[in-house]
């Protein structure tokens, strides 16, 4: 490997210098050692999994597409120390005889999920791709946990409704990706108590920001059956050591918001963080994982999206799944899979497009319609 890169967190060896051999190991020492790191100096720690106070409102429902399929949306609401919170959640179900299988999209930069025209499949969220390939498709925007593009010092979104005010934020507080991840979760709850909805078989999309919030989210919620990170970039699917493009001090300098305070002290130090991203994807496995990159995305850089999805190649086969069918990065254009993990290089632009959707739905019917029948 590059030099550049330096010395690499290792995935098999704990911090007191347990060597992990075997996937049960794995579980009890050396994942649970890694979501603590990721919590103490990265994303911070959830407050709060699943509320009691957790409610469903069924806002609307109506069957559309002549017939073919229903769309609901839903109302998530919890209360808290701060109050109550709310997040929709539109949904566009195949009808079909059985449960069907789902994707979930976190929405970003107020792309519109609520005003899909049916008609006219739009590259970010193809509802019409989805339901014509037999999954139900499923969105929500990350903003309405906690808004983005400005730090507001957490007054708003899920850390008002359930951080203490009485007390200073600790360094390990969590923060916006946090909360989106957080968000992930309870769409997830949702559709477990929705009879169309085969929820062993769901699957996360997160595009550049919120592809770093659907790892974090499918790292500590293991029903996620599929992960897919598209362009996610720094403090994504990209090994920061070494990285081209956007470093830590960029990412935290523009979105302080993003991360706990501890991550800003790794600024222009990664070579000092007890993790790497290749952990972070470990956490994913044995489940499905999808990394995705475009080549003209310099900022996020491919090459260190690809390494790390290659450095956690090794987790798999410690449960007995081949690695992906390449090491050097694949052509523009051409998907490479493995058996329980996948990745493309989209030729173009950072972006989130209808054949990035192909693909993820490629894999999917490969792999999430028949992995665990
Ligand atoms: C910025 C940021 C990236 C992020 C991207 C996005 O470019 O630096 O880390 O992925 O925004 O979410 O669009």
């Amino acid at each position: 490997m590059d030099a550049s890169r330096g010395t690499l967190p290792e995935v098999f060896v704990c911090s007191n210098g347990l060597q992990v051999s075997t996937p049960e190991d794995w579980r009890r020492f050396r994942r649970p050692e890694i979501v603590e790191l990721y919590r103490e100096y990265v994303y911070g720690r959830e407050p709060v999994g699943r509320p009691d106070s957790l409610r469903f409102q069924v806002v609307m429902e109506e069957v559309v597409m002549q017939g073919t399929a229903v769309h609901k949306q839903i109302d998530i609401e919890y209360t808290g120390v701060g109050g109550d919170g709310r997040f929709r959640v539109h949904i566009y179900i195949p009808l079909t005889k059985s449960k069907v299988p789902a994707f979930i999209y976190a929405a970003i930069k107020g792309q519109s999920v609520s005003e899909v025209k049916l008609e006219e499949c739009s590259s970010y969220w193809p509802v019409e791709d989805i339901l014509s390939r037999g999954y139900a498709a499923v969105s929500y925007s990350v903003e309405d946990l906690d808004p983005d593009f400005f730090d507001e010092g957490y007054r708003n979104g899920v850390h008002g409704i359930f951080d203490s005010r009485d007390r200073l934020r600790s360094p390990d507080a969590w923060g916006a990706m946090s909360a989106w991840a957080w968000g992930a979760s309870r769409v997830m709850d949702y559709l477990e108590s929705d009879s169309l909805i085969d929820s062993e078989r769901v699957a996360i999309v997160g595009y550049s920001r919120s592809g770093k919030a659907c790892l974090w989210a499918g790292a500590l919620d293991e029903r996620f059956a599929l992960v897919v990170s598209n362009n996610s970039g720094c403090s994504g699917a990209a090994i920061s050591r070494g990285k081209a493009g956007e470093r830590l001090l960029n990412i935290n300098r523009g979105n302080p918001h993003w991360f706990n305070d501890n991550y800003k002290k790794f600024n222009e130090r990664e070579d000092e963080l007890p993790i790497d991203q290749h952990l972070l994807l470990s956490l994913i496995a044995p489940r499905l994982l999808y990394v995705a990159s475009a080549s003209e995305d310099n900022w996020a850089d491919p090459e260190s999206e690809f390494l790390g999805l290659l450095l956690a190649q090794p987790i798999y086969s410690l449960h007995g799944f081949s690695g992906l069918d390449a090491d050097q990065m694949p052509p523009v254009n051409s998907p490479v899979y493995g058996e329980r993990v996948g990745y493309h290089l989209r030729e173009g632009k950072h972006d989130l497009t209808r054949y990035d959707w192909k693909c993820f739905m490629d894999f999917a019917d490969r792999k999430l319609k028949h992995a665990y029948s």
